[in-house]
Parts: C-alpha cells; structure tokens; sequence
C-alpha cells in the first residue's frame, strides 16, 4: 500500500482520474436489500459516468436544502444524541416519511458503511429502501433512493465527528477544528491504471492511502472535505448543522453575517452620516478609514488617525445603533497595542473592527503577524467581531496568496474575512465555497451587484469610501454651480433633519 501525507501529494492523488475509491468488499446480493449493494450504487464508491450521473442526483437533492433552515431545525430539535438530530434534521428536510425512524436506520447503516457489512444494517437498508423506492423493478428510482440513503450516512458520523471536536476544544475557532482535528482523517483509493504520484510509481490494482490529518498540517488550507473532483457536496450543510449544534452564542452584530441576504454595511466618516445613515434603518454601520483621515486632515493608511479613530468611535458609541470601525492594521505591529486598541474601542461601544494586513508602502505585512493581531484581539475583547482584511487584490499583490491568507486568518479566529477589490465572480465563489467564517466584499459600481454577491453566499458588502467620496463630490459641485450661476440643486436633509440627527431628545438650536 502507497501512503500520502504532504499536502501537495493528497491534493495531487485526489486529482488524479487514474486514482478511484477503494470499494469495500461484499457480495451485492438482492437490488435494495444490502449495505454492499448500497455502495455499489452510491455516488461515493463509484468513478467515471456513473459518479457523475449519482452525484448529480445528490447535488440535486441538497439544493433544496437551505443551510440556515438546516441550522434552525438543528437547533430547536430536541437535545439528545448527535447522529439522530442531524439524520433527522436532513429527512425532515428532505421530506422524507418518518425522519426519526429513518434517522435510526441510518445510524446502523452508517456503522457498517466502510466495513463490511452485518444483517442488521442490511436490513436497515432494506427498510430505507422500502420507504423511499417502493417499485424493486423501478432501477432509476433504487438508484436516486440509494443517492438519498448515501448522502444522510456520509452526513452522520462526520457531522457529528465535528461536533464532537468542537465541543472537546472549547474556544478554538471552528475553522481550526475542521483543519487540526477532521473528521474524516483517512481516505483509501485504488489505481484504476497506472500513475504517478510525486514521483513514486504506482501501478494499476495499488491502493492507496491518503491521511488528510497529517497533510492538513502542512498547509493552511485543509483538505478536510477532499478535493476536486469529489469535493464534499454537503460541506455547507455541514457547517450549518454543526453551527446549530454547537451552538456557540453570536452577539447581535455577528448575527447580521448569518442571514440569508447579506449585510449591507454603510461607511460613515462621523457622527452625523452614521447617525443618518442609522435612521434609514441600515441595521449596522461601518467606517471609513479614508473619511475619518480626510475629514481630519491626515493621510489615510499610515497609522496617522489613532486619536481620531478613538474619537469617532467615542461619539458614535453615544448613539444607539451597532457600529464596526475601520482601524486600519491596527495602528501597530504589537499585538499586545492592537488588543489594548481593539479593548479600548469595544469599551466606546464598537461590536467590530475591522483589521487589515496591506501597509503604507504598498507590501503585506506577514499573515504570521496579521493573525497573531487577530488572536491577540480575541482573547482580549471576545465579543469584539474581528473583520479580517487582506489587500491581496487591493494591492495587486499576491492575489495567487487570498485563499491560504484568509485561512490563515479565520484560524487565528477572525469572525469574518474581507477582500476589496476582488470583484470576479469564479474567485470569489471559490473563496465562499472554502471559507466557514462569513466572506465581505467590497460594494463597486462596476462591480458584481448586490444580487450577484447574495448568490455566491457572500455574506457582507461594504462600500468603503464611496459614500465619502459622494458627499464631498456633491458639496463642490453645488458651490461651483452657485459660482457658475447654475440652477442650484438644493435638495438634502433639512437644518432641523441634521440636528436632530446630533440631538435626538429634543435640543433645539435656531442659528445656521
Ligand atoms: C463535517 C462534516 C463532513 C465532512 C468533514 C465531510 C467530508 C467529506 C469528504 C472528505 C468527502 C470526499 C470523499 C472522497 O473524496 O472520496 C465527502 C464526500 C461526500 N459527502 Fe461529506 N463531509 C461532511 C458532511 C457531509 C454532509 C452533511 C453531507 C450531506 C448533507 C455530505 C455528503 C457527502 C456526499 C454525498 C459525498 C460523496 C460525494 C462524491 O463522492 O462525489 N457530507 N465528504
């Protein structure tokens, strides 16, 4: 037997057509009545056409599965054994009679699904079956049924493998779990025909070993839901199930990243835009570091608005509405300052920050560093939501760098992950599709709409500096029309619409 444990080498096995699953011995026996003949009519076990027509038929049937329904149902279930409540939560959701009988059905099948097989799971299958393909003549619907049957036993020990570890671990992010601890730890396939991998020769009949616990700890992007071609189609079903399950407490800004549309996150550069922009009912705001600088009379991006930083978030913390600050990298290259900063800002109010990893002259500071900031400001202010940024494309540096940067930063703990400038849609599905913690996305007008963004599960959209831009652009062109005795486009809140904006309660002023 070949075994593999770098990562370049499990991702090069799980590419490789020549490579296909290992089909666990056993007799077939009778059409619908065996665990062997379950794998042998699943996607997971099978290569070639018939892979793409099951899976196909499994992919069809978890589209019309909502996660967040999933994380819903999960959630609100009843306490008690993990494997049922996930089973149960996908039947239910499937439609599928009798979720709770089913669910128990395929716990016994599940025990027996590598192994070989034992008469109480066969007869389990028999009675899933039953249930879900009532013709035995009908083989396109034995097939779908066993697709059906296929997908809630792959979802039951790794779902609850995850869940398990992330209970055990305590405060470790999620992300981190999925790499250091994954549930499914091993994969075995078997040369088809004869290949090459990393230099090793591997003829047709090998089997071979691919750990992806080991290899995880070679890169910081995991393998823990495989790879293509057979990348894990329940990935997001997964982490919705398991976030239910575990039910870590989310504080009311979090909550706005795991909606079904994502959060629209207006940037103020001061208290009255915030204010305004809080009164339209946007349900949180941002700020722009570009705005806070301007406005002050500093340049943006070189660690030069500490004060004015402090001083925004002071007075927007006076208001009532949820706001995340723009802090630049953190005003420092010491995390203890950037924690000490991140603790000062939360004490004003603020439920986020928002931290990025590109510097004044243009490089990236190393990730090592970013998420030693990122760390360093989670286990000082938990509750503050850590928003980290990577100005890969921002910069025009390193783009190839995003996915693994990114990684790196939710494992450090970051609540969600920022890309400006990333705009094309093939990249940024790939980086949703990686990603457990909510991906942001910076709002451009020649840029993918807020429609397109929702579709590719993007989770957050901000729009930086443009509304600054905006409103400065707006003021200069109704002095040069006044100047130019052009008609004057007077329209805009009202003088008592701002103050009110400053002074709620009432204060009442008459000058100009
Ligand atoms: C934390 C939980 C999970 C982990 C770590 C996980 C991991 C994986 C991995 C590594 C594979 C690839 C196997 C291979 O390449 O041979 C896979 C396949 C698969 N998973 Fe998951 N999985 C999880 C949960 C789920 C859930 C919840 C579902 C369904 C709702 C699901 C459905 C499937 C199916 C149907 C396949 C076979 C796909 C194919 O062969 O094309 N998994 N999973």
């Amino acid at each position: 037997m070949h075994e593999f444990d770098r990562w370049a080498e499990v991702r090069a096995a799980l590419a490789d057509p020549a490579l296909v699953p290992e089909l666990p011995a056993g007799d077939g026996g009778p059409a619908g009545a065996s665990v062997t003949w379950l794998r042998a009519t699943v996607a997971r076990f099978c290569s070639g056409e018939p892979h793409r027509r099951r899976r196909a038929l499994v992919e069809a049937e978890l589209a019309r599965l909502e996660p967040a329904s999933l994380r819903q149902a999960v959630a609100a279930a009843p306490a008690g054994d993990v494997r049922k409540r996930v089973v149960r939560a996908l039947a239910e959701a499937l439609g599928m009679p009798e979720p709770g009988a089913v669910a128990e059905a395929v716990i016994v099948v599940a025990g027996a699904y590598f192994g070989g097989g034992d008469d109480a799971a066969d007869e389990a299958v028999a009675r899933l079956v039953a249930r879900l393909a009532p013709d035995p003549e009908d083989e396109a619907a034995l097939e779908a049924a066993a697709n059906r049957i296929g997908l809630l036993v792959q979802a039951c020990d790794a779902t609850t493998a995850l869940v398990e570890a992330a209970a055990d671990s305590g405060d470790v992010p999620l992300a981190r779990v999925l790499r250091e601890d994954p549930p499914v730890r091993a994969m075995r396939r078997v040369a088809s025909r004869a290949t090459r991998i990393a230099g090793r020769q591997i003829t047709e009949g090998d089997v071979v070993l691919l750990d992806l616990a080991t290899a995880n700890r070679s890169h910081a992007v995991p393998l823990t839901f495989g790879a293509p071609p057979r990348v894990c189609p329940g990935r997001a079903h997964a982490l919705a199930l398991a976030d239910g399950l575990i039910q870590r407490p989310l504080t009311a800004f979090a909550r706005l990243h795991h909606q079904a549309a994502p959060l629209l996150l207006p940037n103020a550069w001061d208290h009255a835009s915030a204010a305004a922009l809080a009164a339209q009912g946007f349900p949180a705001i941002g700020t722009t570091s570009l705005g806070v600088a301007a406005a002050a009379g500093l340049p943006d991006g070189v660690g030069a608005t500490v004060e004015a930083t402090m001083a925004l978030a002071r007075r927007l913390g006076q208001g009532s509405f949820l706001f995340t600050v723009d802090a630049e990298g953190g005003f420092s290259d010491n995390p203890a300052e950037v924690a000490d900063l991140a603790r000062r800002l939360h004490e004003a109010g603020a439920s986020g920050i928002n931290l990025e990893d590109g510097r004044a002259d243009g490089t990236l500071a190393p990730a090592e560093l970013h998420a030693a900031k990122i760390s360093a400001i989670k286990a000082a202010v938990p509750a503050l939501f850590v928003n980290a940024r990577t100005d890969t494309y921002w910069l025009g540096r390193q783009e190839e760098a995003t996915a693994e940067r990114l990684a790196v930063y939710e494992q450090a703990g970051a609540d969600g992950v920022f890309v400006p400038g990333l705009s094309d849609l093939d990249k940024i599905a790939a980086l949703t599709a990686a990603l457990v913690v909510p991906l942001n996305i910076l709002y451009t007008p020649d840029g993918p709409t807020l429609d397109d963004l929702t579709v590719l599960g993007v989770r957050r959209v901000s729009v930086g500096s443009l509304l600054y831009r905006r409103a400065l652009a707006a003021a200069v062109a109704t002095a040069a029309d006044l100047r130019a005795g052009r008609p004057v486009d007077c329209t805009g809140l009202s003088y008592s619409d701002v103050q009110e904006l400053a002074a709620p309660d009432g204060a009442s002023w008459t000058s100009v």
